[in-house]
């Protein structure tokens, strides 16, 4: 091979794929590369349709290849690859060794069977769960814009939203298209940096959902196996109301789940709240914090209103012996941020709302490290 085009290809071998976050060169994106004088062509079939990715795809091949020295034009071609290839790249995303790019590859290569597992009782993800007692209260908000403020921080985010009966992750987030397919393995779409999957994505918004302890069960083990998420630093887990069958699900699949209470500050509400912490701790997952949500509404004149009472929010973390994590306000923008998918922490980013929301993200990322060993077996005494 012509010297500068083997320069070119070990420029990008290792550059990630944007959605998949793995080396382009284990999922046999690279296709082509030629050099003419100071010109460098490289052609690259990327197992997703194209989308905004590929855009940033592109970036990353024109910077790493522009810096090389003696090049300054670079022509990166995208097409989608086809199915054949994509069947190969799946088997490199479900865990089989990456292709030997020489070698001569039987078309009709066998599929490997998905390995069940569960990337989430990995050390490195860090798994927040979001509870609440009784809808209504904000969890879904509360997930969608902490997600958020945690990407803005710079951390690889993942959201499923395990609230299969009453979803509203899709809309919240504005999530544009649908997850994609590579084979048989499902890739989540990315909106604000983060990547969400839902039940929004497979049923009809108006379709009522049916689900009995069993089958939400397996749709959360689905959600986590099924679903290439690579190795994000955090899984924020939206919990259905209530405390039923799913703690168990949760304590299961995701045992070093650490929840996060979502209350309104009157005491009846903190009543309810308490007991989903309870439910958390009977199934042995810790309890973090607590937030205080519709805390106040402040009006033109600048001062508070506690519409719905006050300090139920520090009393239940006072019960449960957890930090409050934090407040936040009653503003319409929320509302609104969240109906028409244009999250406020986005949207708004000076509102109290989005500045209580970058507040908790600090608490949880900075200051909260996470109390359950991952593996007390392998503990030192
Ligand atoms: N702090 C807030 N200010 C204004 N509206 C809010 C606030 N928190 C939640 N909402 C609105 O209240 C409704 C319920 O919130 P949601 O996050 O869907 O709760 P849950 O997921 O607990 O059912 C939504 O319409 C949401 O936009
Ligand atoms: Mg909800």
């Amino acid at each position: 091979m012509h010297e500068a085009e083997a320069a070119v290809r070990s420029a990008i071998a290792d550059i990630d794929e944007p959605r998949l976050r793995r080396p382009l060169a284990e999922l046999g994106v690279v296709q082509g590369v030629a050099v003419d004088g100071a010109t460098a062509v490289v052609a690259l079939a990327d197992p997703l349709p194209r989308s905004e990715s590929w855009d940033e795809l592109a970036r990353r091949v024109d910077a790493a290849v522009g810096a090389l020295a003696g090049i300054d034009r670079v022509d990166v071609d995208i097409r989608e690859m086809t199915d054949e290839e994509k069947a190969r790249a799946a088997n490199v995303l479900k865990g089989a060794p990456p292709p030997d790019p020489l070698a001569v590859v039987d078309a009709s290569a066998q599929r490997t069977a998905r390995p069940r597992t569960n990337p989430f009782t990995d050390a490195r993800t860090r798994v927040l769960a979001i509870a609440s007692g009784k809808g209504g209260v904000g969890k879904s908000s509360v997930t969608t814009n902490l997600s958020i403020a945690l990407a803005e921080r710079g951390r690889d985010v993942a959201v499923v939203d395990a609230d299969v009966w009453g979803f509203s992750l899709p809309r919240m987030f504005g999530v544009a298209e649908p997850p994609g397919l590579i084979d048989d393995v499902l890739v989540p779409p990315e909106t604000h940096g983060v990547r969400v999957i839902s039940m929004g994505f497979f049923t009809a918004e108006d379709q009522a959902v049916m689900w009995r302890g069993p089958m939400l069960h397996k749709a959360l083990e689905q959600f986590l196996t099924d679903v290439h998420w690579g190795e994000p630093e955090y899984l924020v887990v939206d919990l259905p109301p209530g405390t039923g069958d799913i703690s168990l699900s949760i304590a299961q699949f995701l045992p070093r789940a650490e929840v996060i209470v979502v209350t309104t500050p009157q005491p009846a509400a903190q009543k309810v709240a308490q007991r989903a912490a309870a439910m958390a701790e009977k199934v042995e997952l810790d309890v973090i914090g607590i937030i205080e949500n519709m805390s106040w509404f402040r009006g033109d004149d600048g001062k508070q209103y506690e519409l719905f009472g006050a300090g139920g929010g520090a009393e239940l973390a006072v019960k449960v012996g957890v930090p409050l994590l934090g407040q936040v306000p009653l503003v319409p923008a929320l509302r609104e941020g969240g109906d028409e998918g244009d999250p406020i922490v986005i949207a708004r980013p000076d509102d109290e709302a989005s500045q209580a929301f970058r507040a908790i993200a600090e608490i949880v990322d900075r200051d909260i490290k996470p109390r359950r060993r991952a593996h007390p077996e392998l503990k030192i005494s």
